[in-house]
């Protein structure tokens, strides 16, 4: 029964024998050896032998309170996690080392000790990364001296399960990170999948039937897994992924996974010297830097709940090799395949010896197909040398036939725009009188198939 296995490190699938290459997940060099997974009472009968002393926990006396969400106040935050953190619930929060994790959540503590006052709650902040004059001098950094917040450097799952163990219910705890976790049953070293997954159980296991927050930081791998375990991100109940590039003040905090609520939410953030600053109006800040040039669309697209509005830039020129080039940041780029065929098959414009780049401004990442359209005009805005309107918006998903389909939270979408100064809009066709309600706020021109976008952007009579 204790003979060794062998792990994939990427996805967790176990092997008998030591390859280069799982076979499961296709990941190269990532399978290492690793002592069986211990059994839970092995775990259980360590707990009992383990002292809780070198913890720096005060005595607690709590009371419980039967809320069922708890809100930060910082509602970057608290509307990514769908509405405040539910008790009992355990959640992941993954980034590049850097980012601002560990920033983050010291902040999010502060703000729901400020937040909940009245309830006598208890937040702690474990960590197994810095030490605790580390987290203290970052403490005083962002001006935080709240009493209830608790503070441990700790990476012992043992030490740790005994604290939560006299946690109050309803309590938030952070474990940054759980690759620094290790329990003395497993023989493998701390950040293998045998390790993260038997003491990210063990923390869940506990946090549920105590009713406690669990929030685990995790970090992400240059494949932008969270670090090895993917399984972990089954066994929590919300995965959150804090992204931006490390170079420029923004920070992403976007829902991968919510049992709880709605997923792709995202929650903007300026990290700036006194800590992260919550982006309350992030359509402005992503369309600020704009030139009304050739090349480039507003779109409006759907984040989660909340409409944002983002630029996309194209740029096309002659190919000066046998393939051109495509180059996509922040968009599917299969899906600009498409488009581009769409355009040469339907609307007669051959982009095909030409080298085009696409990029979604600010750093976002579109998912939705509502992007199609506001690319095609970027498109052909390019091919055509002509700018848009400026204060144009555009959205609407494209078939295969150059049709143009209709796409969800049109209201919304206008709205936003609207609210942001824009005061024409190229939208696919609606039912009668679906537009009732907000065209009086912003002209709107529905948009059938490809073909009559092309027209009306060939047209020098029309200014865009
Ligand atoms: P950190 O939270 O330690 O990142 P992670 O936990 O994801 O590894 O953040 C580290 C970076 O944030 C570091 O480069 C310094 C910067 N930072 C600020 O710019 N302002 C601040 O107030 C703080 C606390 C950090
Ligand atoms: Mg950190």
């Amino acid at each position: 029964m204790n003979a060794m296995v062998y792990q994939c490190q990427n996805c967790g699938t176990r092997f008998r024998k030591w390859g280069g290459k799982c076979d499961e997940c296709g990941a190269w060099n990532s399978i290492t050896e690793e002592a069986p997974i211990a059994v839970q009472g092995k775990i259980k009968k360590h707990l009992s032998k383990t002292k809780a002393d070198n913890i720096q926990f005060h005595d607690l006396v709590g009371t419980t309170v039967p809320a069922l969400r708890l809100e930060s106040g910082l509602g970057e935050f608290d509307r990514v996690c769908g509405g405040g953190l539910v008790q009992g619930s355990a959640i992941l929060v993954g980034g590049d080392p850097g980012i601002g994790k560990s920033t983050l959540l010291l902040q999010v503590l502060a703000a729901l000790s400020q937040h909940n006052q009245q309830q006598e709650l208890v937040y702690y902040y474990i960590s197994g990364e810095e030490g605790i004059e580390q987290i203290r001098m970052r403490a005083r950094r962002l001006e935080i001296s709240n009493r209830n917040i608790l503070l441990a450097a700790n990476n012992e799952l043992q030490t740790i399960l005994q604290a939560m163990d006299k946690m109050p219910k309803s309590s938030v705890l952070v474990v940054d990170s759980i690759q620094t976790l290790y329990t003395d049953a497993l023989e493998s070293a701390p950040g293998t999948v045998a390790q993260v997954r038997t003491c990210a159980s063990e923390l869940i296991r506990l946090a549920k039937q105590k009713d406690i927050c669990l929030i685990l930081v995790g970090h992400v791998t240059k494949e932008g897994a969270i670090a090895g375990p993917r399984v972990l991100e089954h066994m929590v109940d919300c995965v959150l992924y804090f992204e931006g590039e490390r170079n420029h003040q923004f920070r992403i905090l976007r829902t991968v996974k919510n049992r709880f609520g709605a997923t792709d939410e995202i929650g903007v953030f300026e990290m700036t010297e006194l800590g992260l600053k919550e982006v309350i109006n992030p359509s402005a800040l992503f369309i600020k830097d704009r030139l009304p040039i050739a090349g480039s669309c507003i779109f409006v697209g759907v984040e989660g709940t909340r409409p944002v509005l983002m630029e996309i830039q194209t740029l096309i020129s002659p190919s000066s090799f046998g393939t051109p080039r495509r180059s996509v940041v922040g968009w599917d780029s299969s899906r600009l395949s498409m488009i581009l065929a769409v355009l040469e098959t339907r609307c007669q414009l051959p982009l095909g010896a030409y080298d085009i780049y696409l990029n979604v401004a600010g750093g976002l990442r579109i998912q939705e197909p509502a992007a199609d359209l506001a690319v095609a005009a970027a498109l052909m805005s390019s091919a055509l040398k002509k700018a848009v309107n400026d204060k144009l918006v555009i959205f609407g998903e494209v078939g295969l036939g150059g049709e143009i389909r209709s796409v969800g939270h049109i209201n919304a979408r206008l709205k936003e725009a609207v609210k942001l100064g824009f005061h024409t809009s190229y939208i696919p066709t609606q039912p009668k009188g679906q537009m009732k309600e907000i065209e009086h706020l912003i002209k709107t021109k529905e948009i059938a198939t490809l073909g009559i976008l092309l027209k009306l952007m060939n047209n020098p009579e029309i200014n865009l």
